[in-house]
């Protein structure tokens, strides 16, 4: 399928600059993201830097970087929204040129501000930012960091840490997953198709995505370049309470509910997560014995990939590779994906009755299906 054109978009934005998360030990947080999933520690604030309510870890893996964020202090908004929504996403922060300019833009076209305009300084440079909400208590912030040169913002020390991270191959954030509550889907397609001049890539309804007990349905909008695509899931009805109620019950309403993370080699990648101890969603055996009636000719070995578990699909532009790990927190709220697109551009829908399926076990586990 064609990509929409640039020209449309309301300002350019040049992909992902950060995605911080709200987390109840950042400390800790910092060294699964370090020891799991193979990131590096660049960056950090708290009150040895003369930050006193809080602190962050920057986290960075080619150009993928993760904001790891504690209250230091229970009454403070991030001890809130942990208390509320558990370890989870706060903000998906997009690299734009002109942060004024977007966040103005935005504001103009009906977008609620969560905070104004504001230029941040060091000894490195300066960096522009401003924020706008989105579902849940999320927020998009506005980076423009043309003239700085630091670790990650001012504010924020170089730090390095002790651990020897060793990097599993992750390359750039390829999707940002929201779950949004029964009936607002469209309101937030049409957020970002107004406020960001978004178009509607592809849709999935409840016959596309359900299995015997659970639905849901999905519309997928994109920047005219590509760079940043936002599924955004809702509840359909089925037989039992499906895997967006069961989100939306434990994060306390809508949120990120997956970041994809593209890799050039998922064979690699996935062999070092697992050697790591990342846990992942089980699709049986008996997938692998008609997978490639479904998807025809792939480079990699079949065996390699069924060991793994890793997931085949093709659209009309070529195929991808992908794989699911079970939630990265206590609540079974968010989790990750690692993708490796070999042409294709779509998001793995002849997978997505087996990963359900897969889901449901784990639902059934827990007790919440
Ligand atoms: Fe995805």
């Amino acid at each position: 399928m064609p990509l929409n054109d640039a020209a449309t978009d309301t300002f350019p934005i040049n992909g992902t600059d950060h995605i911080e998360f709200y987390v109840g030990n950042a400390k800790q947080s910092a060294i699964y993201y370090q020891a799991a999933l193979g990131f590096k520690q660049v960056a950090y604030c708290g009150p040895e830097t003369g930050v006193r309510d809080r602190v962050s870890y920057v986290l960075q893996q080619s150009k993928i970087r993760i904001v790891l964020t504690s209250a230091l202090l229970p009454e403070h908004e991030i001890a809130q929204h942990v208390h509320q929504h558990g370890d989870g996403v706060k903000v998906l922060a997009l690299w734009v040129d002109d942060a004024e300019c977007a966040y103005n833009t935005a504001i103009e076209r009906g977008a609620e501000s969560a905070f104004q305009p504001r230029k941040i300084q060091d000894e490195h440079g300066e960096v522009i930012v401003a924020a706008i909400k989105t579902y849940g208590d999320t927020i998009h912030t506005f980076v423009d960091r043309s003239r700085y040169s630091g670790p990650f913002m001012p504010g924020y020390i170089e730090k390095e840490s002790a651990y020897p991270a060793k990097s599993v191959g992750l390359k750039y954030v390829d999707h940002c997953v929201g779950n949004v509550e029964l009936g607002t889907m469209n309101q937030w397609v049409k957020f970002y198709e107004d406020v960001m001049g978004f178009k509607l890539l592809i849709t999935f309804d409840d016959k596309d995505i359900s299995t015997e007990y659970t639905a849901l349905m999905s519309k997928v909008v994109s920047s005219g370049n590509g760079y940043i695509k936002f599924p955004i899931n809702e509840p359909a009805q089925g037989k039992k309470k499906s895997q967006i109620e069961e989100y939306i019950d434990f994060y306390r309403g809508s949120g990120v509910q997956h970041i994809a993370v593209a890799t050039d080699d998922i064979l690699f990648t996935v062999g070092q997560l697992r050697a790591n101890g990342v846990e992942f969603l089980y699709v049986p055996d008996n997938y692998y014995e008609d997978v490639l009636d479904r998807v025809g000719h792939i480079n990699e070995d079949l065996a390699a990939l069924r060991q793994l578990n890793i997931l085949i699909d093709r659209d009309e532009d070529g195929y991808l590779l992908q794989i699911f790990t079970k939630p990265i927190q206590d609540r079974p709220t968010v989790f990750f994906e690692i993708i490796q697109r070999c042409g294709a551009k779509s998001f793995g829908k002849g997978n997505f009755k087996a990963l359900f399926e897969a889901i449901e076990r784990e639902q059934e586990i827990r007790g919440t299906l």
